[in-house]
């Protein structure tokens, strides 16, 4: 059976309950990870450890635990699941409304596990572009969402099956919950991990394995009219791993060799074959 961790308590996930004035309720005041188990193994979780760090870091909010207490308690949310997503979420914890807070509060952990499974052999994913209008912090993964939330949610509208921001009208930074690829003579192209985009872990693996086939790596901004030239577009994700793209907007994409090597070896990584 899998459980909820909640602030030093394992339940049944429906018994949890936070308090109405939780500032992760009121204010999206908190960071969050979702992190790819593969038989039974989190994936990269020490990374994912270090990018909450980091996200906590960015809103002025300590870690509570110690990441290893953290690792424990997603080790034992499991409950013996092989092929699941752990969420994981901090938030600065309850406190009478007000926007700025007081440093006593005590932080609330949420942590569980969802079984899920791998996406299925041959998908492929469609793209509608969206004004990137989120802030300017969103290298730090917080559960202040809703500008995600809307641009998928018009993506979905739209028949697409994700969005993509464009920033200004001229960069392409990334999908509203996932990373953006082009591949343009043979070198796969992406936004360089700066302010403007999440550094996913995923991201950073798929560099990695493309570096290991000779595949060169460009980290640099491109525009929406380079995206739609390129002769291959994936993104990436904890959930879709490595996803070929086959439409932005109205316009037809190739299916081609490298997206579909790096899914392969993605998969590979991950235990399966
Ligand atoms: N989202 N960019 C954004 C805005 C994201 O929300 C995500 C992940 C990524 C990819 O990061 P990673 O490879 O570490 O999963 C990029 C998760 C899956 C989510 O919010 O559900």
């Amino acid at each position: 059976m899998t459980e909820l961790y909640l602030n030093g308590e394992y339940l049944a996930i429906e018994a949890g309950k936070v308090s109405v004035e939780d500032r992760g309720f009121q204010f999206g005041d908190g960071g969050y990870e979702v992190v790819r188990v593969y038989r039974g193994e989190p994936f990269r979780l020490k990374e994912h450890l270090e990018r909450l760090r980091r996200t906590l870091a960015g809103i002025d909010l300590a870690l509570p635990e110690p990441a290893g207490g953290v690792e424990s308690i997603c080790r034992r949310v499991l409950g013996g699941l092989q092929e699941a997503t752990i969420y994981l979420q901090v938030t600065r914890g309850a406190a009478p409304r007000a926007h700025g807070w007081s440093d006593d509060l005590r932080p609330t952990i949420v942590a569980y596990a969802r079984a899920c499974s791998a996406p299925a052999p041959g998908s492929a994913y469609t793209l509608l572009t969206v004004p990137d209008d989120r802030w300017g912090r969103c290298h730090l993964k917080t559960t202040g969402l809703l500008a995600n939330v809307l641009a998928k949610q018009a993506a979905k509208k739209s028949g697409a099956d994700e969005a993509l921001f464009v920033r200004d009208g001229r960069i392409v930074t990334e999908g509203g919950s996932s990373n953006a690829f082009l591949v343009r003579d043979g070198a796969i192209v992406t936004h360089p991990p700066t302010n403007l985009i999440l550094d996913g872990i995923t991201r950073r693996a798929v560099i990695e394995l493309a570096k290991a086939r000779g595949i060169r790596v460009e980290e640099r901004p491109f525009t929406p009219a380079e995206a739609l030239e390129a002769s291959e577009f994936f993104m990436t994700s904890t959930t879709i791993e490595v996803m070929p793209v086959v439409r932005i907007d109205r316009r037809p994409i190739s299916l081609g060799p490298v997206a579909a090597q790096l899914r392969a070896d993605y998969a590979r990584l991950a235990g399966r074959d």
